[in-house]
């Protein structure tokens, strides 16, 4: 049965955890997947999060099944951070939402609901996009391609370009949008260029999906869903995959949400039926702590307050970090100018190293990043960040 399985590469992004944990050196620094560390390196256990599990444990509830689009408390903070708690189309039922196992479950199960609406329509990524944005809507069924996204030269967007791409779409193709934090560049669009993308998608009749995994770690919750809050104001329908594996460092809860913004109430029920359809022949329900946890935070005024609070401190320290390696760099001997670095959201920094050069950073220096150069600053400390600003002047 298996004798002509063929060996599959390791992942490109969870399989250099694989390699760093195999790695006995004890200076090993992981820049490869995107998680927040705190300046000791740890991954923290939010005090919001350890507040709303104690509730939770002192409570005592049942483990019974959940409801197939899961907790509707949670469903409804998700749906308030996303488009604003006073927003219209909350407001008019125009919105659905079902809880989903991390940001890829929720791409996943939209996913697999376009190719019962849309069996025939391709599927439009940035260039470059996250590693998995392909990989999940090839395995649903479509042909994935690239729009021009990045330009090397500016570090920046090529708007031109992406225009120019997305105008060459068929209707009803579907286009993957990071709504903010682009994942791997950092580079984002301005509210401006938003608005063209949302009139275009509409001119077009392009199925927009905003994919959106870092909400808060740019400039603000508000600020960071302004794209969302653009499109929806535009009156279009459209996916939006959100997760809150970051902003709640809840990474191995699997705590994610799709929501999809239709033209009635009456269409959203009629949607969600069909995507409870979808989702039972996924996983049946999700998992009943971690949207617990999100939920209890997002509906206690105190809780919440204190979650926004860590949020901020996280995104702060990223920023302190990104600060911080520009000028370390410069202080090896660094003849590029790193400042770009400044200017990218989010967690990651694209940082322009070759395949070459962080395949030398892990074989000479332990320091692992995924082979586009991306790296992630949040993994980055006042105790390691002297190391790796040292040991990339050196392979540049
Ligand atoms: C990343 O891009 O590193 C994260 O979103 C983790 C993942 O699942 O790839």
């Amino acid at each position: 049965l298996f004798s002509n399985v063929e060996l599959a590469p390791r992942d490109p992004i969870l399989g250099l955890n694989e390699a760093y944990n195999a790695d006995s050196r004890t200076t090993k620094v992981n820049l490869g997947v995107g998680v927040y560390f705190t300046d000791d390196g740890k991954i923290p256990l939010l005090r919001a999060v350890q507040a709303a599990e104690k509730q939770m444990m002192e409570k005592s509830a049942a483990r019974g099944y959940l409801a197939i689009e899961g907790i509707a408390a949670y469903n409804q903070g998700v749906q308030n951070l996303l488009f604003g708690k006073d927003s219209a189309i909350l407001t008019a039922g125009r919105v659905v939402t079902a809880q989903a196992v991390g940001g890829t479950g929720a791409l996943k199960i939209g996913a697999d609901f376009l190719k019962r609406l849309v069996p025939n329509a391709t599927v439009a990524i940035s260039d470059p996009s996250w590693e998995n944005h392909r990989g999940i809507f090839e395995s649903a069924g479509f042909p994935v391609q690239n729009y021009t996204y990045y330009d090397p030269e500016t570090r920046g967007v090529n708007f031109a370009g992406m225009v120019k791409s997305l105008e060459a779409l068929p209707a009803k193709s579907v286009v993957l949008l990071h709504a903010c934090c682009h994942n791997p560049t950092g580079a984002d669009l301005t509210t401006a260029q938003w608005q063209q993308v949302a009139a275009l998608c509409k001119a077009k009749d392009l199925i927009p999906f905003l994919d959106m995994a870092y909400q808060g770690f740019a400039d603000s919750i508000d600020e960071d869903g302004a794209a969302v809050r653009l499109f929806a104001d535009a009156g279009l329908c459209f996916f939006v995959s959100s997760s809150f594996s970051k902003s709640f460092s809840l990474y191995g809860e699997r705590v994610g949400a799709l929501s999809i913004v239709t033209e009635s109430k009456d269409e959203s029920t009629r949607v969600m039926s069909q995507l409870k359809r979808v989702i039972r022949t996924n996983y049946s329900n999700p998992a009943i702590h971690g949207g617990t946890v999100v939920a209890t935070v997002l509906n206690d005024p105190e809780l919440r307050a204190m979650w926004e609070q860590e949020l901020a401190e996280m995104r702060d320290r990223i920023k302190l970090m990104r600060n911080t390696l520009v000028s370390k760099l410069a202080e090896a001997g660094a003849k590029r100018d790193f400042g770009f670095v400044n200017d990218q959201r989010g967690m990651f920094s694209y940082s322009g190293l070759t395949a070459d050069q962080v395949e030398r950073l892990r074989a000479e220096f332990g320091i692992y990043a995924v082979s586009t150069g991306r790296i992630c600053v949040a993994a980055l400390n006042s105790k390691n960040i002297d190391g790796v600003a040292k040991a990339v002047a050196s392979v540049l």
